[in-house]
């Protein structure tokens, strides 16, 4: 058996509760979150072919900040925010496009290098004295490519990319993931917080009785954890035959994604990777989503469908995916908006997890101790 699949039985800490209401009603504590976890962490941006040329360019906008993800000539990734260093005014607007060697700020035309974030041209600031544009080249922010997707930080000194994400570093290596292609994606706004999206993510508990489609394909007692303390959890199900993949009807809809060791073509593999990403991998298509908190009660999901180059080329269609999924998770978004309307009553109080429940406790822990709230767990 190859290591990086460990058939290793979940933990669950006996006593594990729910989190306190306000940890779902607080706009303060919301507050609290961006500062703590989303602005310190790294975040999913996009996919790197989103920017296949030097110059192409995405816009990253959220927490109030707007950061332009670019692809150098050389091949990498740099990223700025979008604040010009004259009189700070947001000079780049649309999500996508490419930049012609410069970006230039439409106010007064400072004029920065694309590649490297270096001022170039600032008009009759030679006549200021000591004026130096070597002083106000873009602010950068940090940016690192992974498994073939594209992460920022907002955190003036984010821990490194290879240490926050050591856990998972190489887990996903032999699914290929850097060569597969987005076919769809989707967006979905929904009314509940988005640890309840997380939460809801980490366990099949659930499935019998929201997913009766889903339940055919994957028994929610099958499978293992391989991660289940710490900030990324997670495990694989079996997919039952005779379906081959988790799709409706059942049937695969492209090529394996990989050059696939023979579990892994029966399994459907479901990791949460903190804060906000889930990424789902089956035999044949990989999804995966972002979660946004935009209120305490509000959140966004940003969702996309991956397959391999050669299902494309060969005449599959994704649609039996994408709709499963869409079905699924439209399942999910419902119950976790009827989960944020009882929590918000004034009789909710935490309730007790069941050891099938054990990752969304986990999940708590590790969230717990990244707001610096350890004294709150209730799973002690
Ligand atoms: S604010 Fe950008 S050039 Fe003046
Ligand atoms: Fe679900």
């Amino acid at each position: 058996m190859k290591s990086g699949y460990l058939r290793t039985a979940s933990t669950f800490v006996q006593g594990a509760q729910t989190l306190a209401q306000r940890y779902y009603s607080s706009p303060a504590l919301l507050d609290e979150e961006i500062e703590q976890l989303f602005r310190r962490r790294w975040m999913w941006v996009g996919r790197s072919d989103e920017l296949p040329n030097a110059g192409d360019y995405l816009l990253f906008e959220k927490f109030g900040e707007s950061v332009v993800v670019t692809r150098t000539k050389r091949g990498g990734v740099t990223a700025f925010y979008n604040v010009c260093r004259h009189r700070g005014t947001r000079m780049c607007g649309e999500p996508r496009g490419t930049f012609s060697e410069t970006i230039q700020c439409p106010y007064h035309a400072w004029t920065y290098s694309a590649s490297d974030g270096r001022l170039i041209g600032a008009p009759h600031m030679n006549e200021v004295e000591g004026f130096s544009r070597d002083d106000f080249g873009l602010h950068a922010a940090s940016v690192h490519e992974w498994e073939g997707w594209i992460f920022v930080s907002l955190s003036r000194q984010p821990i490194a990319f290879e240490d926050a994400m050591a856990p998972v570093l190489t887990t996903f290596s032999r699914f290929n993931l850097a060569a597969l292609r987005r076919v769809e994606r989707r967006t979905y706004d929904i009314r509940a917080n988005w640890k309840l999206i997380l939460q809801n993510y980490n366990e099949c508990l659930h499935c019998p009785t929201i997913h009766p489609e889903l339940s055919r394909v994957l028994p929610y007692t099958s499978g293992a954890n391989d991660l289940f303390e710490g900030e990324f959890l997670g495990g694989y199900m079996e997919i039952l035959e005779p379906n081959e993949s988790a799709t409706l009807g059942g049937k695969a809809c492209g090529v394996p994604i990989g050059d696939l060791p023979d579990d892994d073509r029966r399994r459907a593999y479901y990791y949460s990777l903190f804060p906000n990403m889930m990424l789902s991998i089956h035999p044949d298509y990989v999804n995966y989503y972002s979660v946004w908190p935009v209120r305490e009660d509000r959140s966004i999901v940003v969702t996309e469908w991956m397959q391999h180059p050669d299902s494309l080329a060969g005449g599959y269609s994704p649609q039996s995916a994408i709709d499963f999924w869409d079905l699924t998770n439209r399942q999910d978004w419902h119950i976790c908006e009827q989960g944020q309307l009882g929590i918000a009553s004034r009789v909710y109080e935490p309730g007790p997890y069941s050891p099938r429940e054990s990752i969304p406790a986990a999940w708590d822990r590790a969230y717990l101790s990244a707001m610096g709230h350890p004294g709150s767990s209730n799973a002690s």
